[in-house]
């Protein structure tokens, strides 16, 4: 077996610290299988529709992680974390008339007894996409009813699971739920219509703020926050224009969600839009939206640039001639840096973890091993950029690889592969890749350090 060299960090960097938490993530719809003993949501719904999903898969089966969980806990072990984020699937621990699917909430309570044994603390998502189909019937994120339902759900899991999460997050990039889901249809439910993606979002937003009271009422030792996508936005040129688009883009994509949370407001750009384009926001609810959160979880992969035109004064530009991953996605780890510095600046944030950060790869497996070395670039880099940020002042407190091991990637279905762990889907076989290797080899340095 090859040998593989761990990440490094220098050895006085925070992240060397014990208390900065190192982990790995997934989502219930990734990773679960299992499809039969829960509800049906909108993810089952875009698979079975043609030429949503790219190689025609679905969730029905996926990581088989619902059977197979024992050895996947034994995995997240083995890799030396401190801790693991994982989501619940909605429809897996309540039924369609809210009352609670009592095998399903007890296969979370089961996992999270022996996650608790091993001492690894657990994030828990409530909300990480896959919203029960019958809801989605009833308008799903486009009526406000489902902010409701979301809180008594989130009440339902805090009473359930209660101290045993270290922390919850309400919702995962909710900008993927609300933009691409219902602005451009490129995820479920896969509605194409401006206003009904700013209604989407508010909603999104309120369901936040509402879930947040619930938390914060039964589960009151646990943290309680939000997960947040960001690209930064960054100008195609030098010229004044194109410094203005990527600002507005910025506004549209990523401070769209973080204002209202932070100041109880949507960004300028909002004045942009055509009147029947703004969302309703009914008095009160950006008190509600603006509950104090315990953490900001931040997930960053790549930055976009800009340069002006389109119809809300920018337009994406694909750049030549830069490393990428095979998502096609640019590999800058400077705009990274940059971001959690720029952030912390603007706004008065709470403590920030990285809850979601990595790079799709065209791994094979060799011999019984996987190297790849994009991936392990990738991670090292991004690894020394949170150190930067940190040593300019940036409180972050963790930080956690996407993902665990290979699994469902959304429309791109299975041939996009982020897991540190390779997942051969004919055998269910977990093989650690050299980035997992190279994941442990830091952790466990730490480890000896103290
Ligand atoms: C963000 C999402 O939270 C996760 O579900 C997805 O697989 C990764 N990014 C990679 O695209």
């Amino acid at each position: 077996m090859t040998h593989v060299k761990p990440f490094t960090l220098p050895r006085d960097s925070r992240l060397m610290n014990k208390d900065f938490l190192f982990g790995v993530a997934t989502a219930s719809f990734q990773i679960e299988g299992n499809y039969q003993h829960r509800l049906p949501n909108i993810w089952d719904t875009f698979c079975a529709t043609p030429g949503k999903i790219a190689d025609g898969s679905d969730g029905k089966v996926a990581c088989d992680h619902i059977n197979r969980w024992r050895e996947d806990v034994q995995l997240i072990a083995s890799l030396g974390v401190d801790v693991y984020r994982l989501s619940i699937s909605w429809g897996r621990v309540l039924n369609q008339d809210g009352s609670i699917n009592r095998q399903g909430m007890d296969f979370y309570i089961a996992l999270l007894d022996a996650l608790r044994v091993r001492n690894i603390k657990v994030f828990v998502t409530l909300y990480h996409w896959d919203l029960p189909q019958h809801l989605e019937d009833n308008g799903g994120w486009l009526n406000r009813d489902t902010a409701h339902a979301f809180a008594h759900y989130s009440r339902v899991v805090a009473q359930e699971l209660g101290n045993r999460v270290y922390a919850y997050s309400t919702l995962n990039e909710p900008f993927c739920s609300a933009y691409l889901g219902y602005e451009v249809g490129v995820h479920a439910p896969g509605h194409q219509s401006r206003s009904q993606g700013r209604t989407a979002a508010h909603h999104l937003l309120l369901a936040h703020g509402l879930a947040m009271a619930e938390l914060r009422r039964f589960a009151p030792h646990a943290k309680a926050g939000i997960v947040l996508n960001f690209s930064p936005a960054y100008p195609h040129s030098d010229s004044a224009e194109d410094a203005y688009a990527a600002r507005q883009a910025h506004e549209y994509h990523n401070l769209w969600y973080l204002m209202p949370l932070m100041q109880g407001r949507y960004p300028e750009i909002i004045d942009r839009l055509a009147p029947q384009e703004r969302p309703e926001i009914q008095p009160g609810d950006m008190d509600i939206i603006t509950a104090e959160m315990d953490y900001l979880g931040i997930n960053y992969y790549t930055r976009n640039v800009y340069r002006v035109g389109g119809e809300l004064g920018f337009d994406d530009v694909r750049i030549d001639n830069v490393p990428r991953t095979a998502m096609d996605w640019e590999i800058c780890p400077g705009a990274f840096t940059e971001l959690l510095k720029d952030l912390s600046s603007e706004f008065a944030l709470p403590p920030i973890y990285i809850t979601e950060n990595g790079a799709a790869e065209e791994d094979v497996i060799q011999d019984g091993e996987v190297h790849d070395p994009m991936r392990l670039a990738y991670l090292q880099s991004h690894l020394l950029a949170v150190h930067q940020a940190i040593e300019a002042g940036v409180d972050v407190q963790g930080y956690f690889a996407w993902s665990l091991m290979d699994n469902f990637e959304w429309a791109e279905g299975y041939r996009k592969r982020f897991g540190l762990v390779y997942v051969d889907y004919l055998t269910q076989q977990r093989t650690l890749k050299s980035s997992a290797k190279a994941y442990q080899g830091l952790l466990a340095q730490r480890q000896t350090l103290d």
